[in-house]
């Protein structure tokens, strides 16, 4: 895969496919951290004299123009972080933006309206990339975020233009994911929280590719009751179906568990067991206990919402003893602040830690760590969700593929 220090940068017009898919209200962009992480792929090519012509989607319009999903509300941030005059066409492709591109100038910028008010973005269609890269001398992909949907402006218009490379956002998000393979980060602990366990993008598939991956794996949130049960533990309504049924439509539990089971079996095998909480936070009818699993279980009528204070502890041991910690996923009901504690615990740990961390998914986990990310260089806060977890799921990326492909090869 080439980056921006492989191919020929002199006024060239680069068509760059970025990651600005940031959430606006009525106080404007929530969180500015994709629009920073994608500056210096922009400044690299303003310093060559790249004509840039910068293409994103916004929410998921699929096929429709929802003026609430409109790029231009992000034409004054970017003039903002990028100290630039940034132009703006309605159309990501077509007449009036093939007329905008002709007229930049060099270091100029391009912004293009929302790809996804094509419904042919999301079909990937191949005539649709064409007209995406259209007189277009390079094709960069920067948009980590989004490099696991094979979507037209991720796959069709790499494979269209006549060069593609990785820009500088999306080669530092690969870089830091790449550190849990490198033996000088050993040992590597991942923690894998959140709710969703099976179905395309659960996270067994994850735990289960780290567990031959890293040296251990702590599993935390709602998914580590599933791997409880499957231990042996009672847990109560935990996983009752009126809980159960957002997190896993299509699988029965005795299903998940049973998959768990042999994920149990298959991380003990390797010597490294599995990391479950020994303790959890039990909401029983409006009240809140410590249910420690060394001598008890989840009553009945009981639902667990965090771990305790001795999972917390085993936790940050667990962290003090590694060199790098890879972390996605809440550890517990987040959204409600009386079950934050777990959390918050962990990126505490992780503010201390003198290690290397690698933290993202969820927003909430997100917006946790930048809070301690600010303050420490050596944690690394992800700007993908979903396909950080595609990443930890050993899958490929489509759209690293695309940039790794030979594109004769790939559309014949
Ligand atoms: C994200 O925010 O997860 C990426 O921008 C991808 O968006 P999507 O989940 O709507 O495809
Ligand atoms: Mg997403």
């Amino acid at each position: 895969m080439k980056t921006l220090d492989d191919v020929h940068l002199s006024g060239e017009r680069v068509f760059v496919r970025s990651e600005l898919n940031v959430s606006i209200s009525d106080q404007g962009v929530a969180d500015y951290t994709r629009i920073e992480a994608s500056r210096p792929t922009f400044d690299t090519l303003r310093e060559r004299g790249c004509r840039v012509v910068v293409c994103s989607h916004m929410g998921r319009p699929w096929g429709r123009r929802d003026p609430s999903k409109s790029l231009r509300q992000l034409i004054e941030p970017l003039n903002d972080i990028l100290d630039a005059d940034v132009r703006f066409v309605e159309d990501c492709i077509g007449p009036a933006r093939d007329e905008a591109v002709a007229a930049l100038g060099e270091g100029e910028i391009l912004l293009l309206e929302n790809v996804r008010y094509h419904s042919e973005e999301n079909s990937n269609d191949p005539a649709f990339g064409e007209a995406l890269v259209h007189g277009m001398d390079l094709y960069v992909n920067d948009a980590f975020g989004t490099c696991h949907r094979s979507h037209a402006s991720i796959v069709a218009a790499a494979l269209a233009a006549p060069e593609r490379c990785a820009g500088r956002l999306l080669q530092r998000e690969l870089t830091q994911l790449e550190l849990m393979h490198n033996p000088d980060y050993r040992p590597t602990l991942a923690v894998i929280g959140g709710a969703k366990i099976s179905g395309k993008d659960g996270k067994l598939s994850i735990v289960e590719n780290l567990v031959n991956t890293v040296d251990q794996v702590a599993v935390i949130g709602k998914l580590a009751y599933y791997f409880l049960i499957a231990s042996g533990i009672e847990v109560g309504v935990t996983m009752s179906a009126d809980t159960r049924g957002i997190d896993a439509p299509d699988a029965s539990l005795a299903d998940d568990v049973e998959a768990c089971r042999g994920v149990l079996a298959q991380a003990q095998a390797l010597g490294k067991p599995l990391l479950l909480p020994v303790d959890s936070v039990v909401n029983v009818d409006g009240r809140d206990v410590l249910v420690s699993f060394a001598n008890e279980m989840v009553p009945a009528a009981g639902r667990a919402l965090d771990i305790g204070p001795g999972t917390i502890e085993s936790l940050k041991a667990a962290i003090e003893a590694s060199n790098l910690v890879v972390w996605n996923g809440p550890a517990g009901y987040f959204e409600e602040p009386a079950y934050r504690a777990g959390t918050l615990a962990i990126a505490r740990a992780l503010g201390r830690f003198g290690g290397h961390a690698v933290i993202g998914g969820g927003d909430t986990v997100a917006a946790v760590a930048s809070t301690i990310g600010e303050v420490h260089p050596s944690i690394h806060i992800c700007t993908g969700g979903g396909a950080m977890l595609t990443w930890l799921m050993g899958a490929e990326l489509p759209g690293v593929a695309a940039l790794e492909a030979v594109p004769s090869i790939q559309r014949s």
